[in-house]
């Protein structure tokens, strides 16, 4: 599955741009966001419109296009796809790669991308044969694109020999495999608490919060995505179990932390606290149901506090080698929020305001990011899209002290 998998499809030139449509078919059917840039050469063989019917995206083919480069068009496509495929590769498209050629809005974006490229050659057999061609493929495998390699067989323009792009199914294995291999988090484990915790009142009732979960669980699955082993370690949510992820059920803070102070003897890297973990439970446990008496108008519990996980796993003997709380905060949100990176002693914190029930239980959460060196703002989009984007800044975080 290429579930959530961004990628950006350059059709150039070619007969065998008519397979491309049949690999947007077959991208789209493993659940991957695909987006076009059609060549001037690609549309004189298929039509902007069956690639935006097939993609429905809309089709890029213009560099100079007005509304598209209000927002920088190129820089974008060429940023935002965590692989770029080039099916049909023209000779002419590889040859302007090859040379650092930024003619149109393929040859620009792929010259303005830091991301992974792998190109499907298709061409008459002489030319692929052509030294000119041979030595642009060395140049461009030189700088770790990844060619695959075109057929042998009949051509459309009626001669035989090697040139025939690869066929749609293969090339979806090679995107396949290219997952698979290049996980950013492959090797790492995660813990991820999430949801409410329930403390008990006696055995019916209990003390709560709104956490619906829904933020946890994206970090969870995001992280999985990435290639991470995960464990989350939720409190009672109605939501399911993300795939891939194992997933711990607990009820009470206590329980949350047990759960998480046995993960952390496996050599745990990092720890994302996004539970709601309640602060109080009810100092007694009642045997029984607290039941009403006639001339009662008041109940009366005493709290005491409950296990700090996040501060816990922040100070613990197997520490993670990054640890991230949240912050939920009804006023003052960054004081409070540094405050709390530094006492708790987490490495990052993300906060977020919840003061206009515009949060707990909804999609879309607006946060900022707390790190010891600066504070960001994050414009409010969903808790799957932020959970994508902490996830990013975690592989950032663990590639630059690799270095
Ligand atoms: O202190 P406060 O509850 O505002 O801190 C929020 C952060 O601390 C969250 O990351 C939450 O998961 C974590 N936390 C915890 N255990 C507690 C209370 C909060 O892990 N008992």
């Amino acid at each position: 599955m290429l579930t959530g998998k961004k990628i950006l499809l350059i059709i150039s030139g070619g007969i065998a741009a008519y397979k491309s449509l049949e690999l947007i078919r077959a991208l789209k059917k493993e659940n991957a966001h695909v987006k076009c840039i059609l060549t001037h050469g690609g549309s004189q063989f298929i039509t902007p419109l069956s690639v935006a019917a097939l993609t429905q995206e809309q089709v890029y083919t213009d560099l100079w296009s007005l509304k598209d480069e209000t927002d920088m068009g190129h820089i974008r496509l060429s940023r935002e796809a965590d692989l770029i495929v080039i099916a049909p590769a023209s000779a002419n498209l590889m040859a302007q790669m090859a040379h650092g050629l930024a003619e149109d809005l393929a040859s620009t974006t792929l010259l303005a991308s830091n991301r992974p490229i792998m190109a499907c050659p298709a061409m008459n057999p002489m030319m692929w044969a052509h030294q000119a061609t041979q030595d642009n493929i060395e140049t461009l495998k030189s700088r770790d694109l990844q060619i695959i390699m075109p057929d042998d067989g009949d051509m459309a323009c009626g001669e035989t020999g090697t040139g025939r792009m690869s066929e749609p199914e293969n090339i979806l294995k090679s995107i396949i495999e290219h997952f698979k291999e290049n996980k950013p988090l492959a090797g790492q484990k995660a813990i991820v608490t999430s949801g409410p915790t329930y403390e008990a009142i006696d055995p019916v009732r209990f003390i709560g919060n709104r956490s619906s979960g829904k933020q946890g669980h994206a970090i969870a699955d995001a992280l999985a995505q990435a290639g991470a082993s995960v464990t989350l370690i939720t409190g009672p949510v109605a939501i399911a179990d993300p795939e891939g992820v194992e997933t711990i059920h607990v009820e009470s803070a206590q329980e949350m932390l047990e759960a998480c102070e046995n993960k952390l003897k496996q050599n745990i890297d990092m720890a994302i606290c996004a539970a709601a973990v309640a602060d109080w439970r009810p100092k007694a446990l009642k045997e029984h149901k607290l039941k009403k008496q006639d001339n009662q108008d008041t109940l009366t519990i005493s709290f005491t506090k409950t296990p700090d996980i996040l501060q816990t796993i922040s100070n613990h003997g197997e520490r993670p080698t990054l640890v991230v709380g949240f912050a939920a905060e009804t006023q003052d949100l960054l004081a409070h929020a540094k405050a709390k990176r530094e006492k708790k002693g987490c490495d990052w914190i993300v906060a977020n305001n919840v003061g206009d029930k515009a949060v707990f239980g909804q999609n879309e959460n607006h946060v900022h990011l707390i790190t010891a060196e600066n504070t960001q703002e994050w414009a409010q989009t969903t808790k799957r899209e932020i959970a994508r984007d902490l996830v990013g800044r975690i592989v950032e975080y663990f590639e630059t002290i690799k270095k």
